[in-house]
């Protein structure tokens, strides 16, 4: 019998690319056919049940780092190892529906997302809030901090672009919570783009601010999508700071269950995902980045952005699959 030629570590890491693209293209078409349904629960569900089916299938053995919860969800759950048992073991991160309200009111920028890293490179972020900073690619190294006014980080981003404080897009999240955020960067000139959901997206925005309008993301979101959207400036370029917000006792208390109990710590994206990492983001959903799924004659369409950090690849796949 012939020996099979064994595969590496690096030649995984490739194929994994298309396997989690096709994991995020079935999340999306099963969101997808319940967009405007007004059920954001039955959308997720949908969602997590196709990328659960098609993660089975992985030629790695995959543990869900950040997902569907820490407790009793019974698929994507954080802790589940899922894929081939003798596979390579990655950690991956996934939000099957990222912006699950949107697809319920067929909104724009509803994602399904996914990530792989080896073991041990993904930050394990609890299920709490993360105040977040994040610019493009191109900047020196901390034009904008967390710690800084959100109007001094207008004008500094402002003037590292080489353009007014008129000519930047802040993208924030509509939420009472940024007020002073939003009448702060509105002071200093800026222009305030409010989405009501998917700060994944909202953050995935600054990497190409030509073709999306957003130069700096600004607010308080989940942590687990603080690390998504981290995975994806890894590949694409860019900064960005995440803080957990500890508040409460039940907050530190999460965070110590992870091992991460600094209240100022601020995580950037080296931080929060350690070592190189694939990133597949299918659009549900019409966005300014992907287009959402398209259900036509006979077939559906989707498309996927696919980011891998190794060479800095970022693909842009469409593809049609006869209805069955
Ligand atoms: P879901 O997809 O779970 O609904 O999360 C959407 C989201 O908008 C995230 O993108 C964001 O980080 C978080 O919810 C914001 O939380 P809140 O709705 O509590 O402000």
């Amino acid at each position: 019998m012939p020996q099979q030629p064994k595969l590496d570590a690096a030649s995984i890491e490739r194929l994994l690319t298309i396997e989690l693209a096709r994991a995020t293209e079935r999340a999306a078409v099963a969101a997808a056919g319940l967009r405007g349904r007004g059920d954001e629960m039955a959308a997720d569900r949908a969602a997590v049940e196709a990328m659960h089916e098609e993660f089975a299938r992985l030629p790695v053995r995959g543990r869900i780092v950040i997902g569907e919860g820490d407790d009793e969800t019974p698929r994507l759950f954080v802790g589940e190892e899922i894929g081939c048992p003798a596979g390579l073991h990655v950690e991956l991160a996934v939000a099957p529906l990222e912006g699950a309200t949107l697809c319920a009111k067929d909104q724009s920028g509803a994602i399904a997302i996914a990530a792989a890293a080896a073991s041990g490179t993904l930050l394990h972020a609890p299920d709490i809030y993360m105040d977040k900073i994040a610019v493009g690619p191109g900047y020196p190294e901390g034009v904008v901090d967390l710690d800084r006014d959100p109007a001094d980080n207008v004008r500094a981003l402002a003037e590292a672009k080489g353009v007014s404080p008129g000519e930047i897009t802040v993208c924030v999240l509509d939420r009472p919570r940024h007020a002073e955020i939003i009448s702060k960067c509105r002071k200093a000139g800026a222009c305030v783009r409010l989405i009501s959901d998917g700060d994944v997206a909202g953050i995935i925005f600054v990497t190409d601010s030509a073709e999306t309008g957003v130069d700096m993301y600004l607010g308080r979101g989940g942590a687990p999508e603080g690390v998504l959207a981290a995975a994806v400036l890894r590949c694409a370029g860019g900064q960005m700071q995440g803080r957990l917000v500890l508040e409460s006792a039940e907050q530190r208390a999460r965070a110590a269950r992870h091992g991460l109990a600094d209240p100022r710590k601020k995580y950037g994206v080296t931080d929060m995902v350690t070592g190189d990492v694939v990133v597949c983001v299918t659009g549900v959903t019409d966005g300014p980045l992907v287009d959402g799924v398209v259900f036509d004659k006979g077939g559906v369409e989707t498309e996927t952005l696919v980011f891998r950090s190794a060479t800095g690849t970022i693909r842009r796949i469409g593809t049609w699959r006869r209805a069955r």
